[in-house]
């Protein structure tokens, strides 16, 4: 029998995935020093002696505390489980999957090789930013959120739906087919330098969201500056804007900047705790422990 070891970050997703699936679930606990040093506690861990242990810690802000929570876990979790399955809601780090200016280190590829030490049998994630950045990773498999919340949006009528930028048009199809809808992508552009995005106005693209509602969809929202300067373009010529995401960070009071830059309602999921996360992951979990 499994047992699951609920991380510190992602304590309410692990409860509930193993209330679906029937399994036991211990805490881990961790504790920071005045120094910033952390220390993580799992009392019984003893209890994981010869059993599969199933992991599940997200890593969102502040990611280097709670991945450094995870790979103290992970320590603690080897010196007694026989197999280790290790769910990773939401990655960070997986945006930086290439080398986008000289001399820039790849870091998904050096947090790869990081959790590749504990020898995990798998390595589960959802919505991974990229095909690329799950490359890096051993024994991975990458879970779709998208029929969850093509489910929560399905009753939006006459609406389009809208990838804030082209590298997000694919996930955008995805959901658009699940609900017959038509789908375009914005041409967006970041400047690697300042980090500062651009939508341009492109007049054809543009006018195919006249007088519909929007669903606009992005794999994660940060501080929500792509999806402000999506709805600036589009508000003035569509009705109503819904915005849905996987992974809801919501930094810097993005949810209150986003709902006052006109969209109607956000939606994700809860990778990540957040308030818009009304889109329950436990059962994508269930299913695949
Ligand atoms: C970019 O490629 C991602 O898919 C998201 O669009 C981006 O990371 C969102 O960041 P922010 O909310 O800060 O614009």
């Amino acid at each position: 029998m499994s047992i699951i070891v609920a991380g510190p970050a992602s304590k309410e997703l692990a409860y509930n995935t193993a209330k679906l699936g029937n399994l036991e679930c211990i805490d881990a606990n961790a504790k920071i020093f005045p120094d910033g040093e952390v220390k993580v506690t799992i009392p019984d861990a003893e209890k994981l002696e010869d059993k599969e242990a199933i992991i599940i810690q997200s890593i969102y802000p502040p990611v280097n505390e709670h991945l450094v929570q995870l790979l103290f876990m992970l320590g603690k979790v080897r010196e007694h489980a026989s197999k280790i399955t290790l769910i990773i809601p939401y990655l960070a780090y997986a945006r930086q999957d290439r080398e986008f200016l000289k001399g820039e280190s790849v870091s998904i590829n050096h947090i790869a090789t990081i959790l590749d030490a504990f020898n995990t049998a798998k390595i589960i994630t959802i919505d991974i930013h990229s095909r690329l950045a799950l490359s890096y990773i051993k024994n991975s498999i990458n879970l779709s959120a998208i029929p969850l919340l093509a489910d929560r949006l399905r009753d939006i009528d006459d609406s389009i739906v809208v990838s804030p930028d082209i590298g997000g048009k694919d996930r955008a199809s995805e959901f658009a087919s699940l609900l017959n809808k038509e789908v375009i992508a914005l041409p967006k552009h970041r400047d690697r330098e300042t980090g500062e995005v651009k939508i341009d106005e492109d007049e054809e693209i543009l006018s195919r969201v006249d007088g519909k509602n929007v669903i606009i969809i992005d794999d994660m929202i940060s501080t929500g500056g792509s999806i402000i300067r999506a709805s600036n373009v589009l508000k003035d010529r569509c009705m109503d804007i819904y915005v849905t995401c996987t992974h809801a960070l919501l930094l810097n009071g993005a949810y209150d900047k986003i709902i006052g830059a006109g969209v109607k309602e956000i939606i994700s999921t809860n990778t990540i705790p957040n308030p818009a996360g009304k889109v329950d992951v436990s059962s994508l979990l269930r299913e695949v422990i």
